[in-house]
């Protein structure tokens, strides 16, 4: 991997930049400082299997780059034992500017998070001893983890800030719609009448420039009985939270279908049409979105057309994300 320069990660690669616009991200990792040494390490544990139990599933195959680290086409999550989850993979990008982690808000710190993957049953199955021991005896790992932190300690902490580095660094702030705000890119008329509508009918939950207000709202969605995801009240066992979920942030969305905690939509066009059906939403929906209404048909085209402008080819594209495996 040290071979190819395209791959080699640069002290400018690992530096914090902030895009135009955006606010001041949660975690700034103050107390996990960046390095290209310990952001390589991060890199190569998400994409290899030794984190789960019997070496057949990494972070990258749930999460895949090309789809903003979501799964395209899996409605639900495939783990370990071809294991099907209750839950739809979300994409990463933008993670530092969260507050909280997971559909349901379950897991607030980034650093933490990946204790959840590695140690559920359907997913990695893992115990993080028997990782640090696999890593141990590892001669790949023994090398960079001395590269990283200049001393022979492999511990769970140091596994865990690696891949903070690795997926907190996921920050894609260089779509069409953020040009245009720059005032370096045009918007067609579409597009243009599709942003005014965003604005009037879905900015309250979903809002700039990270397109989502990090709460937790019923969007209407009448719960699927056999999944019996309560969402937030899993978490806070509060009634009001029952059937609330996190608000994705809305980035890359033509690439991180299909939608939605349990990805019951394919299309952006079900999304849409979702919305413009307020005769379908569940009991509890958030009030808010009696704003919407019904839709005409060149309003939901027009929505569409905006929401694809918030494709970032360069995160996509992104070789410091790659799997530096598969060059
Ligand atoms: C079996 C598939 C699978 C694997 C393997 C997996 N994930 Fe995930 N990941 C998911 C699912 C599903 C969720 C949503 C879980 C939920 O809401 O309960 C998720 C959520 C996340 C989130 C939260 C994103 C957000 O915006 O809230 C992060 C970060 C993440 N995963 C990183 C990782 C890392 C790092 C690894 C490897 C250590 C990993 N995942 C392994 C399926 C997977
Ligand atoms: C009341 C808050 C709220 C409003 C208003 C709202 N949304 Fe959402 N949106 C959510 C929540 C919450 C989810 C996730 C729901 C779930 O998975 O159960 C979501 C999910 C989505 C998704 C799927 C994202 C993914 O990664 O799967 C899209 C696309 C979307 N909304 C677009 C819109 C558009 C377009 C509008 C305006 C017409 C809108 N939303 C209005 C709260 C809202």
């Amino acid at each position: 991997m040290d071979d190819n320069p395209y791959f080699r990660i640069s002290a400018e690669d690992v530096k914090l930049k902030v895009p135009a616009g955006f606010p001041r991200p949660v975690y700034n990792f103050k107390t996990n400082r960046l390095t290209p040494e310990i952001f390589t390490l991060g890199r190569t544990l998400f994409y290899d299997k030794i984190l789960s139990k019997d070496n057949s599933v990494s972070c990258g195959s749930c999460h895949q780059r090309i789809a903003a680290f979501a799964h395209i086409d899996h409605s639900l999550s495939h783990g370990i034992y071809a294991k099907i989850g209750t839950r739809n993979v979300p994409a990463l990008q933008n993670l530092i500017w969260k507050d909280a982690y997971m559909w349901d808000g379950g897991v607030n710190n980034i650093e933490l998070q990946p204790l959840s993957p590695i140690t559920n049953p359907i997913e990695m199955d893992e115990t993080l001893e028997n990782v640090i021991s696999k890593l141990k005896h590892d001669k790949k790992y023994v090398v960079l983890f001395q590269n990283a932190f200049h001393d022979t300690i492999i511990d769970s902490k140091r596994l865990l800030q690696s891949i903070a580095q690795f997926t907190g660094l996921m920050i894609s702030g260089g779509s069409r719609y953020d040009r245009f705000q720059e005032g370096k890119d045009t918007f067609s008329v579409a597009e243009m009448n599709g942003l005014k509508i965003f604005r009037s009918k879905c900015e309250n939950c979903h809002k700039e420039p990270l397109f989502t207000d990090n709460s937790y709202r019923n969007n209407g969605l009448k719960p699927d009985p056999s999944l019996k995801d309560e969402g937030r009240a899993k978490i806070t066992g509060i009634e009001e939270d029952k059937y609330r979920f996190q608000v994705p942030g809305l980035r890359n969305i033509e690439m991180t279908y299909p939608y939605m905690h349990d990805g019951r939509f394919q299309k952006l066009r079900d999304v849409v049409n979702h919305y413009s059906n307020p005769e379908n939403f569940d009991v509890g929906a958030d009030r808010s979105l009696q704003k919407i209404g019904t839709l005409t048909e060149r309003e939901k085209d027009e929505l569409v057309a905006f929401l694809l402008t918030l494709t970032d080819k360069a995160f996509l594209y992104d070789r410091r994300f790659a799997d530096p495996d598969f060059q």
